[in-house]
C-alpha cells in the first residue's frame, strides 16, 4: 500500500526520498509526490505526479534547480494507493495546508474526515483535493502556535481511524516530525540525520538501526538529535533493533523478477524457517518464540487461526496440522470475518494471526479483538517488528528473509513448516508419539531439497505453462491438503495473469462449476501421490469427458495418472502434511511463467498492493 519516507540532515533529500520510494515500489501504489523544504527560502517545494515514480523522477528534474549543494535537507515523500478520490496528481501526497507552510504524507485511513472537512470548510479552509489526508494539514496550520510538535499532537488527536503521518513546515526548516496511530513508521538511527519510512526497506541502504514507532508515539528529529514522546509531551525511550537483512536481499540480483527470485529462494527460506527447530532425537522441535512450556501447550483446548489471502490458504493446510498431529479442534477464518462476526473465544483458545508482513490490517483487528476476549494470541510473521509481531509480543518467525514480489511465495511454503513444526510441538504434548514424530521431523528436514527438485523442472513447468498462457479461464482443483493448494493455484495465477481462475474442492466441481468446463478451460488437478488421489483422478475424468484439457500435478513415478491428464507437472515423494509445499511451488513456477508468455508487469500487479494496511 501507500509509502512513506522522510529524511532531515545535511545530505540531498530530493535524491534520499526518491531511491526510498523506489524501494518502496514492490507495496503497489499508482502516484507519487514529494516535498521539500529549501534551506533559507522560507518555502516548501511540492512535486507531484500521477503513474509510476518515473514520472516524478522527471518531474523533480524539470522543477527543481541544478546544482552540485543539495537543494534541501529536509524533505518528505510518498508513494499513494488511491483510496478517496482517482490516482491524480492534485489527490497525490504530499498535501499542504491553507497557507501553504506546512506538508504533509499519510498512510491510513482517517475515519471522521468527512465532519472535520465540513468544520474546517466552515473555518474558512479550502480543499485542492478529494483525500482524506488533506485534512491533516489543515488542522496542523489550524493547531499551529509556534510549536510544530505540539500542532501535529493536537491536530492527531482528533483524528479516528489510522495513520502513519510525517510532517515538515517552511517555518521549521531542520525539524521533521513523525506520529503513528495504526499505520507502521520506521525510524533509521543514523548519525547527523535521521531517515523515517513506513518500511524499513527503504531504511536498510543508510543504517541497519532501526526504531519501531508505537501507536501514539510522535517523533521530532533534526539532524542531530531524535526524540520520541507521547501524544502528551512525556518522553518515550525506544531503543533500536538491528535488521539482519543485506541490501542484495532487497534486489533482484539478477533475476528479471522479484517473484522469480523469491520462488528460487525457498530451499534456503525453508532451510532458514526450520534451523535450529527441529530435535530429531525426541520426535519434536523447539519454537521458543512460542514462550509457553509443556503444560500451557496441554491446556490449548482449541486453535483458532486468522488471515488473509495466501496467509488464509497456508492456515488452512495449518488446520488440517493441529487437528491431525495435536487432535485440537481448530477453525479458520478470514480475519475480517474473525472480527465482524463477533467470535465466540473459550478461556482456553489459542489465536495463530499469520501474517507475512505482519501489517494486514484485517489480521490486525483480529488479534487484538481476540486479545480482548482472553485468547492466546501467536503471531506466525515474517517481518521481524512488524506491527501484529510486537502486539502479540510472542509466536514464530518464519525467517523467510524479505519477500518484495507483490505475489506471496516464499511466505507460504515457510508458513506451512512453521505451522507443521507448532503442531508437532503442541502434538507431542498429547497423543503424538516419538516415533511419529521424528518421521514428521526427519521429513521436515527434507523440504529444502523438495523444492528445489521442483525448481529443477523450471523450464519443463515453463514450456507447459506457455502452451496454455492464451486461455482465459482454469479451474483448480484439490481435496484434503490439495485443496488449499488449489486455492492458492489459483490466486496466484489471477493476481499477476489477471486470468480468471477459481479453485475448488475437486469433489464440489460437480456441484455447480462443472457447467462452465469445455475445451477452452482448463483445470490443473492437484493430485500427488497422497490419500485423494484416486477420486482426483475421477474427477479429473470427469472434467476431460466435458473437453477441459486437465494439467495433473502428480509425483514423480506415478504412471497412471499420465492417462489421465493432458500434461503432467512432476513433483517430488513426500509425506502428506508436507505435500503442499512442493505441489505449491510448481503452482508459483506455473503462474510466474503464464504471466510472462502474457506480457504482464509480475511484480507490481495492477490494483493490488504488497501488504494491505486499510480494512
Ligand atoms: O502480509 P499478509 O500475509 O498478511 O498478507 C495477506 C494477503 O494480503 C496476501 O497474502 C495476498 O493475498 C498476496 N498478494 C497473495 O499473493
Amino acid at each position: 500500500m501507500c509509502g512513506i519516507v522522510g529524511y532531515v540532515g545535511n545530505r540531498d533529500a530530493a535524491n534520499i526520498i526518491i531511491s526510498g520510494l523506489r524501494r518502496l515500489e514492490y507495496r503497489g501504489y499508482d502516484s507519487a509526490g514529494v516535498a521539500l523544504s529549501p534551506e533559507g527560502e522560507n518555502t516548501l517545494k511540492v512535486v507531484k505526479r500521477a503513474g509510476k515514480i518515473v514520472n516524478l523522477e522527471a518531474g523533480v528534474q524539470k522543477e527543481l534547480p541544478t546544482s552540485e549543494e543539495p537543494y534541501a535537507g529536509l524533505g518528505i515523500g510518498h508513494t499513494r494507493w488511491a483510496t478517496h478520490g482517482q490516482p491524480t496528481e492534485e489527490n497525490a501526497h504530499p498535501h499542504l495546508s491553507q497557507n501553504g507552510q506546512f506538508a504533509v504524507v499519510h498512510n491510513g485511513i482517517i475515519d471522521n474526515y468527512a465532519g472535520l472537512k465540513e468544520k474546517l470548510i466552515a473555518d474558512g479552509y479550502t480543499f485542492k483535493s478529494e483525500t482524506d489526508t488533506e485534512v491533516i494539514a489543515h488542522l496542523i496550520e489550524a493547531c499551529y502556535d509556534g510549536d510544530l510538535r505540539g500542532a501535529v499532537a493536537r491536530a492527531v488527536e482528533t483524528l479516528e481511524g489510522t495513520y502513519g503521518i510525517c510532517v515538515i513546515s517552511s517555518l521549521h526548516p531542520k525539524l521533521m516530525i513523525a506520529a503513528r496511530k495504526g499505520s507502521p513508521i520506521v525510524i533509521g538511527v543514523c548519525k547527523g540525520e535521521t531517515i523515517v519510512a513506513s518500511d524499513v526497506s527503504a531504511i536498510v541502504s543508510h543504517t541497519d538501526q532501526v526504531i519501531f514507532m508505537d501507536d501514539g508515539d510522535i517523533l521530532t528529529a533534526t539532524p542531530d538529535t531524535l526524540d520520541i514522546t507521547s501524544l502528551k509531551n512525556v518522553p518515550v525511550s525506544r531503543p533500536p533493533t538491528t535488521i539482519d537483512w543485506d541490501l542484495g536481499e532487497i534486489e533482484k540480483g539478477g533475476y528479471e523478477h522479484f517473484m522469480l527470485k523469491e520462488i528460487y529462494e525457498q530451499p534456503v527460506a525453508l532451510a532458514n524457517a526450520t534451523r535450529g527447530r527441529l530435535v530429531p532425537k525426541e520426535g519434536s522441535v523447539k519454537l521458543s518464540g512460542m514462550q509457553m512450556d509443556a503444560y500451557e501447550m496441554a491446556r490449548i483446548d482449541r486453535v483458532s487461526i486468522a488471515a488473509c489471502g495466501t496467509s488464509l490458504y497456508a492456515g488452512m493446510v495449518g488446520k488440517n496440522f493441529f487437528e491431525e498431529f495435536a487432535s485440537i479442534p481448530t477453525e479458520i477464518q478470514q480475519a475480517a470475518e474473525f472480527r465482524d462476526r463477533n467470535p465466540i473465544v473459550l478461556r482456553d483458545t489459542c489465536m495463530l494471526a499469520i501474517s507475512q508482513s505482519g501489517e494486514t490490517a484485517d489480521t490486525l483487528a483480529a488479534v487484538r479483538e481476540a486479545t480482548r476476549k482472553g485468547a492466546t494470541v501467536l503471531g506466525v510473521c515474517n517481518v521481524v517488528g512488524s506491527t501484529i509481531a510486537r502486539e502479540t509480543g510472542r509466536g514464530v518467525y518464519l525467517h523467510a528473509g524479505p519477500e518484495i514480489g507483490v505475489a506471496s511465495t516464499k511466505a507460504f511454503t515457510c508458513q506451512v513448516s512453521v505451522m507443521a513444526m507448532m503442531a508437532i510441538a503442541m502434538g507431542r504434548t498429547r497423543r503424538l508419539s516419538e516415533h511419529a514424530g521424528q518421521a514428521m521431523v526427519e521429513e521436515l528436514a527434507r523440504i529444502p531439497e523438495l523444492a528445489q527438485r521442483v525448481i529443477d523442472r523450471n523450464d519443463e513447468i515453463k514450456a507447459m505453462a506457455e502452451k496454455y498462457a492464451s486461455k482465459n479461464d482454469f479451474f483448480y482443483i484439490g481435496r484434503g491438503y490439495m485443496f488449499p493448494a488449489a486455492l492458492e493455484g489459483a490466486l496466484k495465477l489471477k493476481e499477476i495473469s489477471y486470468i480468471h481462475a477459481e479453485g475448488y474442492h475437486a469433489a464440489e466441481l460437480k456441484h455447480g462449476p462443472i457447467a462452465l468446463l469445455c475445451d477452452d478451460v482448463p483445470v490443473v488437478a492437484a493430485a500427488p501421490m497422497i490419500p485423494g488421489r484416486e477420486k482426483t483422478i475421477a474427477n479429473m475424468q470427469e472434467c476431460r469427458a466435458r473437453k477441459s484439457p486437465v494439467v495433473a500435478i502428480a509425483t514423480e513415478g506415478d504412471s497412471e495418472i499420465k492417462t489421465h491428464a493432458d500434461d503432467v507437472i512432476w513433483v517430488p515423494d513426500c509425506m502428506e502434511f508436507v505435500s503442499p509445499i512442493p505441489v505449491v511451488v510448481a503452482e508459483q513456477l506455473f503462474a510466474y511463467h503464464v504471466a510472462r508468455a502474457r506480457g504482464c508487469e509480475i511484480d507490481q500487479p495492477r490494483n493490488l498492493a504488497k501488504s494491505v494496511t486499510v480494512e
